[in-house]
């Protein structure tokens, strides 16, 4: 007996006999779903494999990486790896949920898998940015004091909450150390946990929605074995796009962070450019906390203010124009932010 088969194993659940071919159709999904748990599990295994020469050290920090980057064998693969690995996993997983949204995936009985969902958003951007820290070069040392700094401006609590995550009065080791923690540790154990959850919820579902037939339509399937090879297909196509990313661009790395100069050029991730651009028009409690708060808000709250008739999954239903014109407003806002940021 093949291990997916086996009656009560996770694969099993996520490999039926048949699934409709509806759901399972590529310009449905576009697979993007498929390509982050793949991007997820590339990013993790190039991770583990970082950990035996990274030392979360702020004198030891960066040169560890150069070491991993030009002495190691095949270190710079690993590290370029795990670089691609995490940059497709949040391209991805945004496409998915827009995804979700222009095809009313959400829609009853899937609301709960996504909050399951944005959550798993949430815990990706955090594990990119912890991640980011790690690089201990100029940027990521000035994106990690903008980025903290942003927390003490929380009312009443920002104080408390700013030692909680940092460890002590001000970045150095402490912080350091806490980041990487999180990062190979926390964020690691949630995301799995998350991912694993957010599958095994997709079939409670139901497997992934699809359009209500009418009465004389018939539902067409594919086999557990077809749906097998389109995974293998997608997995070799991303695979080999992630060597090739590794080989022709190599993760960046700049100069080890100098803890006395002034913040020069320094350029925040570029999944945050849109609050870095922010913070230079309006005040940074409202630019670093209250605004992606309520990008958050509105992201959470983009299946309840879709309440007419049961999930059709088709592409840009118009009865559901609300949550996707809400959707595009904040694609548009903040891309522009980014690309001004960038133009600078
Ligand atoms: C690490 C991140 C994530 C992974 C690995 C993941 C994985 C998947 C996979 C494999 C599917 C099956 C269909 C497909 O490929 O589209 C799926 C469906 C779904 N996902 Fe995600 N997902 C992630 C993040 C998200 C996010 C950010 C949202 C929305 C906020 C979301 C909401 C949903 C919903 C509602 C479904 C069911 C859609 C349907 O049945 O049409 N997921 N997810």
């Amino acid at each position: 007996m093949k291990f997916w088969r086996k009656e009560k194993s996770i694969l099993y659940a996520l490999h039926p006999e048949k699934i409709p071919a509806s759901g399972a159709r590529l310009t449905y999904t576009f697979g993007l779903g498929g390509i982050a748990v793949l991007a997820s599990l590339v990013t993790l295994l190039t991770g583990v494999a970082l950990t035996f020469y990274y030392v979360p050290t702020p004198t030891d920090a960066h040169a560890s990486i150069i070491l991993i980057q030009d002495v190691v064998s095949f270190g710079a693969v690993m590290r370029g790896l795990h670089y691609w690995g995490a940059q497709v996993m949040v391209v991805a997983v945004t496409l998915h949920l827009a995804r979700v949204v222009f095809t009313g995936g959400y829609r009853p009985p899937r609301e709960f898998n996504w909050l399951i969902g944005v959550a798993l958003l949430v815990i990706t951007l955090v594990w990119d940015f912890t991640g980011y820290v790690l690089r201990w070069d100029d940027g990521a040392y000035w994106a990690f004091l903008v980025g903290t700094n942003l927390l003490r401006e929380i009312p009443a609590y920002g104080e408390t909450i700013y030692r909680a995550i940092v460890g002590d009065a001000q970045i150095g080791a402490n912080a350091l150390l806490r980041f990487y923690g999180w990062h190979i540790f926390g964020l690691t154990a949630a995301g799995v946990f998350g991912i694993v959850y957010h599958l095994w919820r997709l079939r409670k579902d139901g497997g992934i929605s699809r359009p209500v037939l009418d009465e004389n339509e018939t539902r067409e399937f594919i086999s557990r074995d077809e749906l097998f090879f389109r995974e293998f297909i997608t997995s070799a196509l991303i695979s080999a796009a992630l060597v090739f990313l590794t080989l022709i661009f190599p993760a960046p790395i700049g100069t080890a962070a100098n803890l006395d100069a002034g913040v020069s050029d320094v350029r925040a991730p570029w999944i945050f450019l849109w609050v870095q651009n922010l913070l230079r028009v309006i005040p940074p409690l409202w630019a670093g906390i209250i605004a992606p708060m309520f990008v958050l808000a509105l992201i959470i709250a983009l299946p309840f203010l879709d309440r007419r008739g049961p999930g059709r999954a088709i592409w840009f239903a118009r009865e559901r124009w609300k949550p996707q014109a809400i959707l595009v407003v904040i694609a548009i806002v903040l891309s522009a932010l980014s690309v001004l940021e960038v133009w600078r």
